[in-house]
């Protein structure tokens, strides 16, 4: 007896550990802020319900765009309108919950019956969809590959969640090269799912200006295109050319596309109109609006320029004021972003118009000048209710009063501006310049130097040390910058960009007491697999052992 009783026993523990041991952890990116576990699984095939919330129409928009990821599988998920305050049987509720403050913060709750995802607000019940996303197969991300999903199984669960920081942002150069509406909503596509909140687009440049302005057409025309690009890098000498022409702009309406595509995702798209400095495609279309008259060309290699909007011109502000005004027809940003970086004062100290500009206003000097500058464009841009935000160099010569600073030099520009009371958004070379080298430079192609590792990346906190807790506040958040120099296509914007962009995801969204890499790495290996069904080309990072 003894000897049969052994090996029964030993299975029935077995049994019992297997219904009751705790879940096998979910993969979560960005980790949630707190995750309890349950027993057992919502499992479900063939038909599940997405109930939503009557009368809002986000919501409506939300359901629809989950429904979308189920749309090639053959899971049906009809739409049904929640009205009153009972749950129907089985699905998936998406709901306003005015308990929730954090109007991006989420509670999902999977329970044998029912996924319930409550939202803050629309944002929220949009985040709770991308950390239920993360937890369904990755094959539901492809056509294809989801015609074989019949059946889902979720572990029962509650996640509550909100962000770290408000301002969560990736930028894209779209000047130095030029990428398609196509893979500009892929970006925001894979923003969207790491929660990410903000675009910022960064249109003009001395190699190219690629926003279409009805007013000043030369832009485009002129602006747009350069005669060929250098090879090799900027530092290397002698320059050479491919001696290929190269170009290309977003019109108005797609721009207003992108901007729609964005909004959807409850992501806003700060557009960037670079000035005084990095504007000779602009000079190429309207020679008048630079000190010397011209001619100019657009840019064909990389670097900073002298030639810069001419500050003593009166044409210049009603140019920019133009320009300007189409923008924020276009971009319902709160913030618009004016550039101010890398401004060289040399065509400014030998122009004379720009030197009566400084004797007239009473100003010190050329530093001075540019700071008139960005306050003229300010002032102007308030007139319009929108708000500057600009690169550290804003700060030189006096900060615009209502001004964003965007630090990108180091941390010193937003701990200037914190100090100042103003707004201060982090992107410093130092972790955050996605174009850096990731890994040893002689294993990966050319780029324009530096080395921000994953693991670099992941252990950057936005709130410099040195900072009050009320001058901390003022840190809005952090972004990571893909300048595109040396990023001729779409696959290698996306290889610089991933996985970093998915370790500052983290940085900006999790609380920092819960950030530990060897977990974020184990979490990120799974991470791929999603990102293999979405066809990304990100660099696979030789995570630790
Ligand atoms: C910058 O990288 N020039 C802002
Ligand atoms: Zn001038």
């Amino acid at each position: 007896m003894k000897r049969s009783l052994i090996p029964f026993s030993g299975l029935y523990l077995l049994f019992l550990a297997a219904c009751s041991s705790p879940q096998e952890p979910v993969s979560i990116i960005p980790q949630p802020v707190e995750i309890e576990y349950g027993k057992g699984n919502f499992k479900a095939s063939s038909e599940i319900p997405i109930y939503f919330q009557a009368g809002n129409e986000e919501i409506f928009g939300i359901a629809n765009y989950l429904a979308a990821f189920f749309g090639p599988s053959k899971i049906n998920t009809p739409l049904l309108e929640l009205n009153g305050k009972k749950l129907p049987g089985k699905g998936i509720f998406l709901l306003l919950d005015p308990d929730i403050e954090n109007y991006e913060g989420y509670v999902l709750e999977v329970s044998g019956k029912r996924i319930i995802i409550k939202g803050g607000g629309s944002q929220g019940v949009f985040y709770g969809i991308q950390t239920l996303r993360q937890m369904l197969p990755g094959e539901l991300e492809s056509p294809e590959l989801a015609e074989n999903i019949s059946a889902i199984t979720i572990p029962r669960l509650k996640v509550t969640d909100y962000p770290a920081f408000e301002y969560r942002g990736m930028h894209l150069d779209v000047a130095r090269h030029f990428f398609p509406v196509s893979f500009i909503k892929k970006y925001i596509d894979l923003m969207a799912m790491h929660k990410m909140n903000n675009f910022h687009w960064h249109l003009t440049e001395d190699q190219g200006w690629r926003i279409e302005i009805k007013k000043y057409p030369r832009l485009t025309e002129v602006g747009a295109w350069r005669k060929e690009t250098l090879i090799g890098h900027g530092r290397q000498r002698p320059f050479e050319y491919d001696g290929q022409p190269y170009g290309g702009y977003y019109t108005q309406d797609e721009v207003r596309e992108v901007v729609a595509y964005a909004a959807a995702r409850f992501i806003n798209v700060i557009p960037e109109i670079e000035m005084p400095g990095h504007a000779t495609a602009a000079l190429a279309g309207y020679p008048e609006l630079g000190c010397t008259g011209g001619p100019y060309e657009v840019i064909t290699r990389w670097g900073i320029f002298e030639d810069v909007f001419c500050a003593g011109n009166e044409q210049v502000f009603t140019f920019l004021e133009d320009v300007l005004s189409e923008v924020v027809e276009l971009f319902p940003s709160a913030l618009i972003h004016i550039g101010g970086d890398e401004c060289p004062k040399t065509s400014w100290k030998a122009c004379p118009k720009c030197q009566a500009r400084i004797r007239e206003e009473g100003l010190a000097d050329e530093y001075e000048l540019q700071s008139y500058f960005i306050h003229r464009i300010e002032e102007f841009l308030l007139t319009k209710n929108r708000n500057i935000i600009g690169w550290d160099e804003i700060l030189e010569g006096g900060l615009a009063p209502q001004a964003t600073v965007m630090s990108w030099r180091g941390i010193e520009g937003g701990i200037a501006a914190a100090r100042m009371g103003q707004n201060a958004i982090m992107t410093p070379v130092t972790h955050c310049y996605f174009d850096f080298y990731q890994a040893e430079p002689e294993t990966q192609p050319l780029a324009i130097g530096g080395l921000t590792t994953l693991e670099k990346v992941y252990s950057y906190d936005p709130v410099p040390e040195e900072l009050t807790e009320e001058e901390a506040r003022l840190i809005l958040g952090a972004q990571g910058n893909v300048w595109t120099e040396y990023m001729k296509t779409s696959g290698h914007v996306e290889y610089m960009a991933y996985p970093r962009a998915i370790a500052l995801a983290e940085v900006v969204w999790s609380p920092k007491e819960t950030r530990n890499f060897e977990d974020f790495s184990k979490r990120l290996q799974n991470h791929f697999k999603r990102l293999d069904v979405l066809d990304v080309n990100y660099f696979k990072e030789p995570l630790t052992e």
